[in-house]
């Protein structure tokens, strides 16, 4: 019935997995685009495992979601067959013909060039093989022979689904500030985050979309280098148990607490119609596992109020733990 797209706030690991995989079994979403590349992991859980995807679209949890990797998507070939494997998405995953290839030298690159160091790059490749996409010598997927089963027109298919009046969600990865374009540059990734590249990367124009929906955490986290406003030390973030290592690279997450004024920014750069707040069980213990809102304490209702407030926007879909059932459903009291 909605076209929604799901975009990350800030630097990323939001947890824009678990409310995609809410989603994908709630209102059944019939297609899941996944935008983006392998640097980026969501991390989902289906019947006590956890998957921490860097490829398939957290929608496959509802095994009746068509599963698609956007045209402006970058491969990297063995980690997505890899992960259609475990997920045993074979016959409901589709990959456009357009969709770009990491190759081992854009990876060997990413992981030995100074310059990538020094942003603190994940390693897989993205940037180098973007480069090269922007050259114009990049291989495609339709160049190669392990993808061809899966080879389909996703922006056809995807848009033809909007004109049915299906349920499309489309995945962004990472978050706003780590945007080429709008994030604290240089230290950034090498594409646009925002929700309009989202949709200009899975070939939906912006007319399409009914729904921009902002993932935000109670608090704020980023690896690799660069600025972060009020940051913790390690000692603070472990007291306040705020200290994560990523999902992807297992590298130590610095940590900030949440950021009003950017807050502001980035759901105003995003065009949000609706904000999630994940983790709000980390900052306020007690509202672990809730499900009803009415239900939370005084000071975690004031931390969402402020939210609303500074984005001038309703928190829709709030998270009270891991589960993908530990989550306050808002969408219809709003
Ligand atoms: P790259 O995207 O691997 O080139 O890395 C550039 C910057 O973006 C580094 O600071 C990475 O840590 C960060 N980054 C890339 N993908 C993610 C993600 O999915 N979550 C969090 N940070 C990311
Ligand atoms: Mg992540």
């Amino acid at each position: 019935m909605v076209c929604t797209v799901v975009a990350g706030a800030f630097w990323g690991d939001e947890g824009k997995g678990k409310i995609i995989s809410y989603l994908a079994v709630k209102d059944k979403v019939d297609v899941c685009v996944r935008t983006g590349s392998v640097n980026a992991a969501h991390t989902v859980y289906l019947r006590g495992t956890r998957y921490a995807l860097h490829a398939v679209p957290s929608a496959f949890v509802y095994d009746k979601s068509r599963l698609f990797v956007a045209p402006g998507a970058n491969i990297h070939v063995s980690q997505l067959l890899k992960e259609i494997r475990e997920t045993c998405v074979e016959n409901r995953i589709c990959v456009d013909r357009q969709a770009s290839i990491i190759e081992p030298r854009h990876s060997n690159a990413d992981k030995s060039e100074s310059h990538f160091k020094d942003i603190g790059t994940t390693g897989w490749g993205v940037g180098p093989a973007v480069q090269e996409r922007a050259r114009r010598s990049a291989k495609l997927a339709r160049d190669v022979p392990d993808l061809k089963p899966f080879l389909a027109d996703a922006s056809y298919e995807t848009n033809k689904a909007i004109d049915e009046g299906k349920t499309v969600v489309l995945e962004g990865t990472q978050g706003l500030m780590l945007s080429l374009f709008h994030g604290s540059y240089p230290y950034v990734t090498s594409r646009d985050t925002s929700a309009s590249a989202i949709c200009s990367e899975a070939g939906v124009g912006p007319t399409r979309v009914d729904k921009v929906l902002v993932v935000y955490k109670a608090f704020i986290t980023r690896v690799g280098a660069g600025d972060l406003p009020s940051e913790l030390s390690r000692e603070e973030a472990l007291r306040r148990g705020w200290f994560e290592t990523a999902a992807g690279t297992g590298r130590d997450r610095r940590s900030a607490p949440f950021n009003f004024d950017l807050a502001r920014k980035v759901a105003t750069i995003h065009g949000a119609t609706e904000t999630a707040v994940t983790k709000l069980d980390i900052l306020y213990p007690s509202c672990k596992n809730a499900t009803t809102y009415t239900k939370l304490p005084e000071e975690a209702k004031d931390f969402i109020a402020r939210i609303e407030t500074a984005t001038a926007l309703p928190v829709t879909l709030i998270g009270t733990g891991p589960g993908v059932s530990d989550i306050i459903d808002r969408r219809r009291a709003t």
